[in-house]
């Protein structure tokens, strides 16, 4: 029967055929799942990537709002995609059906770093994410808050304050000096230990994260296009190796807590979830699933993550923001001095007596949106939003920037504003609305408590000790430039700052 069929077929009926076929492959690949909201047309294959890329996303997505209004749908190589362009869809979304948008899209580069989603940054909503979020949520607190964060963060102040004084009032990049700063940080919160400056393993952190947000920053063609997993490109297997030291560096250090592990004396972070692991063990219970080695290495992996680039880009543009701005910078020193003193670094308790240096923290970290669009989420399963029914496992991105630059919540959105954050009488807005660095709802950033109060303990002390200013030769001419090669993370491009000893 087969064969008397292809025989009859003439030539120009198979090319028929194949055309159609085609086409129709090609219409499916391109056209809208039904209940998504309109967009700007997709090509085949690579979906609206190529209209995404010719500047910042998140300025792309502004533009496409003009025209589709602030819900949109693009489609990311073969991923559909939702945008949230205000803050009350972000809240529609996000906070009031938290679990469905809770989700975490799969991808090539998420699944290959969390060796199979055993993380908690990647993973979708599931009991082993809501377990590893508590039992991490609890060890932050533990060796992060109070008199423990303060003693964390003052440790580290003498080196950090040394590789200042070695610039000898010579124009420099402060970067490297504050990245060591928040990485010895988390370093001593999670290892137990810091490095030296120039050590090659704090160096090895460092240039790791520098190289996976080059070369990953704006992803790697296997994610968008799944099938290219086969084919993969030199800077593809560049990651994948880079991905297999940053394992195996962790890894080194899992060991060694492994050897030197004492029930009786829970060190750092590190032990502390192998203690959550010795007593799961020791109970039977079935936790032990999901406390195997790889998941703790994953969990301390997210944290390096996640807590390193962000605190230290955020810093990187505090530094710079102060330098164009000297009476804001003049203002916080003269507030530090008066209600510190210059006897003691500032503290955790500081904070609720410093308001205008509270409140210039919190601008410079509307001012710089280091994640311009948050960490992208995804529907759990079918779910109505607005008019509209997103499909299960649409990726959606909320544009944190555009909500901290919408002239709804802010006033003059464009001007770097400490009184953005403060109220008549003076006192600290805290939660301004339109204000979501950290993101919110079910997926809100895990240490956005220790964030704020790492940032705020080394902005503060940076102006206690030191006045920081556009080189002479720069003057006329200083600009914030983004590094677009960065991608998710609105790092800036090298800028060169004079730090002058204030006593
Ligand atoms: C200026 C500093 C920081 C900013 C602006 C920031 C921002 C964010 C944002 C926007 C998200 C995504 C939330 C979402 O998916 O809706 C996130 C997630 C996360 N952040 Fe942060 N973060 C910062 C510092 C930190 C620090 C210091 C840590 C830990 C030590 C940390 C740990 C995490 C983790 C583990 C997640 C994933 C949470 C999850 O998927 O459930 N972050 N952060």
């Amino acid at each position: 029967m087969l064969e008397y069929l292809i025989s009859s077929l003439n030539t120009s009926t198979i090319i028929l055929l194949v055309v159609s076929f085609l086409i129709y492959a090609w219409y499916k690949n391109v056209s809208r799942p039904a209940g998504l909201p309109p967009g700007p047309i997709a090509l085949p294959i690579v979906g609206n990537i190529l209209e995404l890329t010719k500047g910042p996303l998140h300025e792309e997505f502004n533009k496409i709002a003009i025209k589709y209004g602030d819900i949109f749908s693009v489609k990311i190589g073969s991923s559909w995609c939702i945008i949230l362009n205000n803050l009350e869809l972000a809240k529609d979304a996000f906070l009031k059906k938290p679990v469905e948008f809770a989700g975490r899209p799969k991808t090539f580069t998420t699944e290959y770093f969390s060796q199979g989603y055993k993380d908690i940054a990647s993973v979708s909503l599931s009991p082993t994410w809501t377990l590893h979020r508590k039992i991490t949520h609890t060890a932050i607190r533990h060796f992060a808050s109070g008199k423990r964060l303060d003693q964390l963060i003052h440790s580290i102040l003498p080196k950090l304050s040394r590789a200042l004084d070695e610039t000898e009032g010579k124009a420099f990049d402060p970067k490297e000096a504050l990245g060591v700063a928040v990485y010895n940080i988390l370093a001593t919160m999670c290892f137990g230990h810091d490095y030296s400056f120039g050590d090659p393993k704090l160096q090895f952190w460092i240039d790791f994260n520098k190289d996976v947000m080059s070369d990953v920053g704006n992803g790697l063609p296997a994610d968008f296009i799944p099938w290219l997993k086969h084919f993969p490109d030199a800077r593809s297997k560049r990651v994948l190796k880079l991905i297999d030291d940053w394992h195996m560096e962790l890894g080194k250090e899992m060991t060694a807590h492994k050897e030197s592990y004492d029930s009786e004396n829970v060190k750092d972070l590190i032990d502390c979830l192998m203690k959550e692991q010795e007593n799961a063990i020791a109970e039977g219970s079935a936790k032990v699933d999901s406390l195997t080695e790889t998941h703790l290495l994953q969990t301390v992996s997210d944290l390096f993550q996640a807590g390193t680039d962000t605190t230290t880009t955020t810093l990187h543009w505090a530094v710079a923001l102060m330098a164009q701005h000297p009476e804001i910078q003049e203002k916080v020193a003269e507030e530090v001095d008066r209600v510190v003193g210059r006897d003691r670094p500032p503290s955790v308790e500081d904070r609720g007596q410093l308001p205008y240096t509270e409140a210039c923290m919190y601008e410079m970290l509307r001012y710089s949106t280091v994640a311009p669009i948050g960490v992208v989420h995804a529907t759990m399963e079918d779910v109505a939003l607005g008019n509209y029914m997103i499909p299960k496992d649409t990726w959606v991105m909320v544009n944190q920037w555009a909500i901290h630059f919408d002239e709804k919540h802010w006033d003059e959105p464009n001007k770097f504003k400490p009184e953005h954050f403060l109220d008549e009488s003076g006192g600290v807005r805290q939660h301004p609305e339109g204000f979501l660095p950290f993101s919110f709802g079910r997926r809100v950033c895990l240490g956005e408590s220790f964030a704020k109060a790492e940032i705020f303990i080394l902005f503060s002390w940076l102006f206690q000790h030191y006045t920081f200013s556009v080189p002479p030769e720069h003057e006329e001419k200083f600009e914030l430039k983004l590094d677009l090669s960065t991608g998710l993370v609105n790092q800036l491009l090298e800028y060169d700052i004079v730090a002058k000893k204030r006593f």
